[in-house]
């Protein structure tokens, strides 16, 4: 298996810039993640983890910077060759985002029907196979209602991968699971990795979960990349914003503003 140090590049974010309805939302954001490794990235809420994902899948185009796969710009391509990137990419969207009306087989084997794998004995096979990695070989013909958070969160997973893709964004995996599931969660993304060789970016504010994948972290604040660097370097680095998310605190700003609100 690559280390984080030595394998090549796999996902390049540089200088991401983007506003949405008029709010500057990323101001110079970068990633960079090793084919074969787990990237973390951590950041407190609204920071705009979730809007730089969109942009590694291209369902956003950055204002300026640039976003490269395998060293290959993707952030110009048209609609046409972004949708043959998508397709080395799987996405575990935050909530799970599941097809209530479909079964969890249905769910899993969406993605084939959009390469053209229509019913029958292949279609039945990958998303068994799907299945059956997260654990949920028996769960096939369950509807998403039925399941626990954790158990969607792990058809989530399984749709991700049916369609074996190099790279798995994973945006918040854990969240809302109790600390037993979020482990399993843990486990599975670190499997993936180790065994298929999957580069996988979790974004997530759940410390443990963290720690337990991460093979590098950064760091998102107000839409700026403030810490990359491996889960030792982030424990020591020395940015106060850092110190203050690691130990939970809110930082002065945000207690300067809540003062702001009470007295008027
Ligand atoms: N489609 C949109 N239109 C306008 N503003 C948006 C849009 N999507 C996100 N934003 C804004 O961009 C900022 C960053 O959002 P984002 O969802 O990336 O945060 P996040 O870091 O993922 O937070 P969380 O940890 O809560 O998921 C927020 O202020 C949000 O309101
Ligand atoms: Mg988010």
């Amino acid at each position: 298996m690559a280390t984080a140090a030595d394998a090549p590049l796999h996902l390049e974010m540089d200088g991401i810039e983007k506003s949405l309805r008029g709010t500057s939302v990323l101001r110079g954001a970068e990633l960079h993640v090793r084919r074969g490794t787990t990237a973390v990235v951590l950041g407190p809420s609204g920071a705009g983890k979730s809007v730089l994902l969109r942009h590694a899948v291209g369902l956003l185009r950055p204002d300026a910077g640039t976003v490269r796969l395998d060293g290959r710009r993707i952030d110009d391509l048209p609609e046409r060759e972004l949708n043959a990137v998508r397709l080395r990419i799987g996405v575990v969207f935050q909530g799970a985002a599941l097809f209530d009306s479909m079964d969890v087989a249905a769910n899993v084997a969406f993605p084939l029907e959009a390469i053209g794998i229509g019913p029958g004995s292949e279609r039945d096979d990958r998303v068994h196979r799907a299945l059956r990695t997260v654990g949920l070989a028996d769960r096939g013909a369950a509807m998403p209602v039925e399941l626990s958070g954790g158990q969607r969160k792990r058809v989530a997973i399984a749709r991700a991968i049916v369609l074996e893709p190099e790279i798995v964004f994973y945006d918040e995996p854990t969240t809302g699971l109790d600390p037993p599931r979020a482990d399993l969660v843990n486990r599975l993304i670190v499997r993936l990795r180790d065994e298929r060789g999957v580069t996988g970016i979790v974004v997530t504010h759940d410390l443990a979960s963290a720690f337990a994948v991460a093979d590098r972290m950064t760091m998102l604040t107000d839409g700026r990349t403030i810490f990359a660097g491996t889960p030792d370097e982030l424990r020591h680095a020395p940015d106060p914003r850092v110190q203050a998310f690691l130990h939970a605190q809110a930082t002065p700003e945000e207690l300067d503003a809540i003062r702001g609100e009470r007295t008027p």
